[in-house]
């Protein structure tokens, strides 16, 4: 079982940069940043799972105010010793439940977090929680994946995601129960450690359902961050829910 850092305790967050490489890459993190910025506009941005500040620190270079929710203070502690760090304020607690001080023109959560909430109530409770920390016509957008259930073949639980000479990635789905945990082994300093998550995967039309429960609206869907179109064959999506105006 976890502590209280969650998943992303002293040992995730001290190699989490490194381990999310990619991520980082400028060319992943600019199209972000433009999308959120421009739906930010001169009000705040709300993050949640915030982690090691990966798009909050550009996002907060770029002149929007922001502040983020996370549940590990050791992922929150590498984001404050950062340059520009100290501008961001961080609240310790769960995004599904935690208020902050004032409100906010965009909230995000990005990179599959909203699957780190393991039930549909607690997804449900997040949408809600957001929505009341949203000013009249502010957007909540959500990245995550489409859940990858056609490369399922019948009878099978596993699909390896990701293989290569470093890392071998394994998800594990329960269908019945919408869970998947993610296993992770990584080649770190010769030998192979492992890390695994459990996730809840959830469909693009529940997550409409859900906004709609917590009284916003779908705004824009898109399978990536500079507005390519979402298909049947779209691996993930990037869509706002609007709060109205
Ligand atoms: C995959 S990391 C993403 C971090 C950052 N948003 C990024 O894009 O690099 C997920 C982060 O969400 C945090 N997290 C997961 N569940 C959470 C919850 N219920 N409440 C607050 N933070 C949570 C984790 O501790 C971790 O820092």
């Amino acid at each position: 079982m976890p502590g209280e850092d969650g998943y992303f305790d002293e040992r995730v967050a001290a190699r989490y940069d490194e381990s999310s490489g990619e991520m980082f890459d400028p060319a992943v993190v600019e199209p972000v940043v433009d999308f959120l910025a421009a739906l930010a506009g001169s009000g705040r941005a709300l993050e949640l799972g915030i982690g090691t500040g990966r798009i909050a620190l550009p996002l907060s270079q770029r002149g929007v105010p922001v502040h983020g929710i996370e549940l590990s203070k050791a992922m929150a502690g590498r984001l404050r010793e950062k340059p520009g760090g100290e501008d961001i304020g961080v609240t310790i607690g769960d995004f599904a439940t935690a208020a902050v001080e004032g409100t906010f023109s965009v909230a995000y959560l990005v990179f599959n977090t909203i699957m780190n909430l393991t039930t549909q109530a607690a997804q449900v409770a997040c949408f809600r929680n957001i929505a009341a920390q949203l000013e009249p016509g502010g957007c909540f957008v959500i990245e995550v994946g489409v859940p990858s259930l056609r490369r399922l073949p019948p009878g099978e639980t596993f699909h390896a995601f990701h293989v290569s000479e470093t890392h071998w990635g394994i998800d594990e789905f329960d269908v019945a129960r919408q869970g998947l945990i993610s296993h992770h082994f990584e080649l770190v300093d010769g030998s192979i450690e492992r890390f695994s998550v459990p996730f809840r995967y959830v469909w693009p039309a529940e997550l409409d359902l859900m906004a709609e429960l917590a009284g916003m609206r779908l705004r824009e869907r898109w399978s990536g961050w500079k507005r390519e179109p979402f298909t049947s064959e779209s691996t993930k999506h990037v869509s706002a829910w609007e709060k109205p105006a």
